[in-house]
C-alpha cells in the first residue's frame, strides 16, 4: 500500500469531494524552529510543487508551532483549516495506538534500521489508519533522529533517574517508558522546553541530536547519555478534505514531491545522525556518556512491549520485521 492506494480510504469514510482544478497555496504548520531538517525540507518542497506544477501549487509553511501545538494542528487539519502539516509520529499516536510501535524502546540499534523501519509495509499500513482515526491522509515518514536523555545532574545508574522530572513529547507510548523507569514525565510540546529546562520547572528532556543542537539544551542540561533508545518518526499529513477535493492527477503530483522531501530527509538525517554527535562531543561543558543501551534500564523492553502488545499487534510484528534485518 503506498499513499496513492489512500485515496480509496479517504473517499470511504466521506471526505470526497467534486475535484475542481485551481491554484492553491497550502499552508502547512510545523512545531519545529526554521533551522531544523523539516523546516529545511519543506522550504524546497515548496520548490519542487512550484516546479512540477507549473506554478499552480505553493507551499507557505508555519514553524515554531506559529499555528499552535501538534495537537491543535491535527484538529484543524480534521477540520480542514490547514492543509498540511508534518507532525511527530509520537502525536498521531494519540488517535492512532498502532502507530506507537514505532515508539517500542530500543526498536532499532542504529538510524539506518530506523529508516528502514519506516520505509517498511507494516509502517506503511499503520497509515491506513490515519483517515478514519484524523480525518488525515498520511502520505510518506520521514524522522528527527534517534532520542538520547540529557540531564541536569550527572546519572550513572539507573537509579539516578528515579524521580526526576523529565520533559517528554505528550504520547502515551513515550510516558509508558519513562514512568516504568520510575521518571516524573512532564510532557509539553517542543517549544516550551528551552524555557522549562532555563527556570528549573524540568530536571531532564528525551531529545534527537537535531534538537539538542538547534536549542542548546545542554546550556541548562550538561550531561548527556547516548541510548537511541526510541527512534523519533514524522508523518507528512494532508487534510483529507483537501485531499478529496483534488484530482487524481493533482495528488499524484503533491504527493510524489511530498514522498521525495520525506526520503530526502530520512536520508539526511542517515548521513548526519554520526557528525551530530561529533559537533555535541565539541560543544563546551557536555559531559556525554556513550553507548547506554538497554540493559541499562533492566527488563524494561520486556515490560513496555507486554503493555504495549496489549494495544497494538504491530509491536510483535516490527520487533520481527527488526530481527530479520
Ligand atoms: C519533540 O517534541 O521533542 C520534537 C518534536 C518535533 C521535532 C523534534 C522534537
Amino acid at each position: 500500500m503506498n499513499w496513492k492506494t489512500l485515496v480509496a480510504a479517504v473517499a470511504g469514510v466521506g471526505f470526497a469531494l467534486p475535484a475542481v482544478a485551481q491554484d492553491r497555496e497550502f499552508r502547512l504548520g510545523l512545531i519545529t524552529p526554521p533551522v531544523h531538517v523539516w523546516n529545511q525540507e519543506v522550504a524546497a518542497l515548496n520548490d519542487t510543487l512550484q516546479e512540477v506544477s507549473d506554478g499552480r501549487f505553493s507551499v507557505v509553511a508555519f514553524p515554531s508551532g506559529q499555528l499552535g501545538n501538534e495537537a491543535t494542528m491535527l484538529q484543524q487539519l480534521q477540520t480542514g483549516a490547514l492543509d498540511m502539516a508534518w507532525l511527530t509520529t509520537a502525536e498521531v499516536t494519540t488517535r492512532v495506538p498502532n502507530m506507537a510501535a514505532l515508539h517500542a524502546p530500543f526498536l532499532v540499534d542504529n538510524i539506518a534500521d530506523a529508516a528502514a523501519v519506516l520505509r517498511s509495509e507494516p509502517a506503511r499500513e499503520i497509515l491506513e489508519d490515519l483517515p478514519r482515526a484524523t480525518g488525515t491522509v498520511g502520505v510518506c515518514y520521514a524522522m528527527t533522529g534517534m532520542r538520547q536523555l540529557m540531564t541536569r545532574q550527572p546519572v550513572s545508574s539507573a537509579a539516578d533517574l528515579s524521580g526526576m522530572r523529565f520533559r517528554i513529547t505528550p504520547a502515551p507510548a513515550i510516558r509508558t517508558f519513562f514512568e516504568m523507569f520510575g521518571a516524573a514525565p512532564a510532557p509539553m510540546p517542543l517549544t516550551q522546553v528551552y524555557d522549562a529546562l532555563a527556570n528549573g520547572q524540568i530536571d531532564a528532556i528525551d531529545m534527537d541530536f537535531e534538537s539538542i543542537i538547534n536549542f542548546r539544551y545542554y546550556e541548562h542540561a550538561p550531561n548527556m547519555m547516548v541510548t537511541n533508545h526510541h527512534m523519533f518518526g514524522m508523518v507528512a499529513l494532508v487534510s483529507a478534505r483537501v485531499w478529496g477535493g483534488m484530482s487524481e492527477e493533482d495528488r499524484t503530483l503533491i504527493g510524489d514531491a511530498i514522498q521525495l522531501h520525506c526520503d530526502r530527509t530520512i536520508d539526511r538525517f542517515v548521513d548526519e545522525e554520526a557528525g551530530k554527535l561529533e559537533r555535541l562531543r565539541e560543544a563546551a561543558g557536555i559531559n556525554i556518556t556513550d553507548d547506554v543501551g538497554p540493559e541499562f534500564f533492566g527488563d524494561i523492553v520486556e515490560r513496555w512491549d507486554a503493555h504495549w502488545a496489549e494495544q497494538t499487534p504491530y509491536v510483535a510484528r516490527l520487533r520481527e520485521l527488526v530481527a530479520g534485518f
